[in-house]
């Protein structure tokens, strides 16, 4: 038996689905939120509310259900999550569970745009220039390094809450006045591309890249994509995850600016995208259940096709 215990799965129907036709009664899919309003909980053998993940009682609950279940692996769906199994990984391996995720430092890393910047710059990667204070950022605007327009988001930020473009001093001085914990960003004049990688828990190298150029975008959601692939984007990725270390499912924001790819952000589960690359055949849930039975899964970089369109809907549940 596989089991797996899928935690914050919100409205990530898609994502539960597909756990359970991959594991075809081999082992059961676990769902838990804090809501019981969750639809996802509903596509799942069983499910568990849970407190809110701040709650300290937590990790331990989740370790429980895992005892319970007898869960082979673990995985969340919401970014200030992933830290926190991260951290408590060996809690988890010590009841048989694998945390299916990226080492802490690096989801830590993940969730604060200011320190994968300098992580980024530091490391030679191409990036929007940030700044966590206005200062610098005149220091070097005056010396000619970036100028207006520009990107301002919270350094903490998630679903595109509170991003905006801005055009000149007294707008930015006005949201920096407002709110704390803000940054400025050089504007990337691009094509947004999404991609969708796995990097295999015991090889520890990327097995696969999914590629898609975001073509729509709806509520920090895209909301249409196209599939694309360019050997010069997956080398990149490749050594931006090796030297980084991400581990498990990740999902990147890239940009390409006039021929050149810029590295934007890192979620280190699975996107709100990742249907369109399980659509095209990049079955990152198999090398998920392959990695927690023992086995290492083969390199398939780039195996899709090219030119597949991802459109979403909506859909309901009534219960
Ligand atoms: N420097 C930038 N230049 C242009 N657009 C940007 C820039 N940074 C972010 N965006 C746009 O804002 C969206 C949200 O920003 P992002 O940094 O991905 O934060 P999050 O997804 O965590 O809210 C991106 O998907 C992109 O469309
Ligand atoms: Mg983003």
């Amino acid at each position: 038996m596989t089991n797996i215990l899928i935690c914050s799965a919100g409205t990530r129907n898609k994502i539960v689905q597909y756990f359970k036709s991959e594991l075809k009664g081999e082992g059961n899919v676990i769902a838990a939120d804090m809501s019981e309003l969750a639809p996802a909980l509903y596509e799942a053998d069983k499910f568990y509310t849970v407190p809110r993940i701040t709650d300290e009682r937590y990790i331990d609950i989740i370790l429980g259900i895992c005892v319970k279940e007898k869960i082979s692996g673990v995985l969340s769906l919401i970014d200030p999550e992933l830290s926190l199994l991260a951290k408590n990984a060996e809690k988890f391996k010590a009841m048989g569970t694998t945390v299916i995720g990226s080492p802490y430092e690096l989801c830590e890393r993940a969730l604060d745009k200011m320190q994968m910047y300098r992580w980024l710059s530091s490391h030679g990667y191409n990036c929007a220039r940030s700044y966590d204070n206005l200062r610098d950022f005149y220091a070097d605007m005056d010396g000619g390094l970036i100028n207006f327009p520009v990107f301002v988001k919270p350094v903490k930020g998630s679903a595109s809450i509170a991003i905006s473009k801005v055009y000149d001093r007294e707008t930015l001085e006005l949201l920096f006045g407002q709110s704390a914990g803000l940054m400025v960003q050089e504007y990337l004049n691009g094509q947004e591309i999404g991609v969708d990688c796995y990097i295999d828990l015991i090889s520890r190298k990327p097995v696969s890249i999914f590629t898609k150029k975001k073509l729509l975008m709806r509520a920090g959601e895209t909301d249409k994509a196209v599939s694309f692939s360019d050997g010069a984007l997956f080398e990149l990725i490749e050594k931006f995850v090796a030297e980084s270390g991400w581990l498990g499912q990740i999902d990147i924001d890239v940009f390409d600016v006039g021929g050149k790819y810029y590295i934007s952000e890192v979620n280190p589960r699975f996107g709100g995208g990742y249907p369109h690359a399980y659509g095209c055949g990049c079955n990152h849930i198999k090398y998920i259940l392959n990695n927690l039975k023992g086995v290492a899964n083969q390199p398939q970089i780039g195996a899709y096709k090219n030119n597949v369109f991802m459109m979403k809907y909506n859909e309901v549940m009534i219960k």
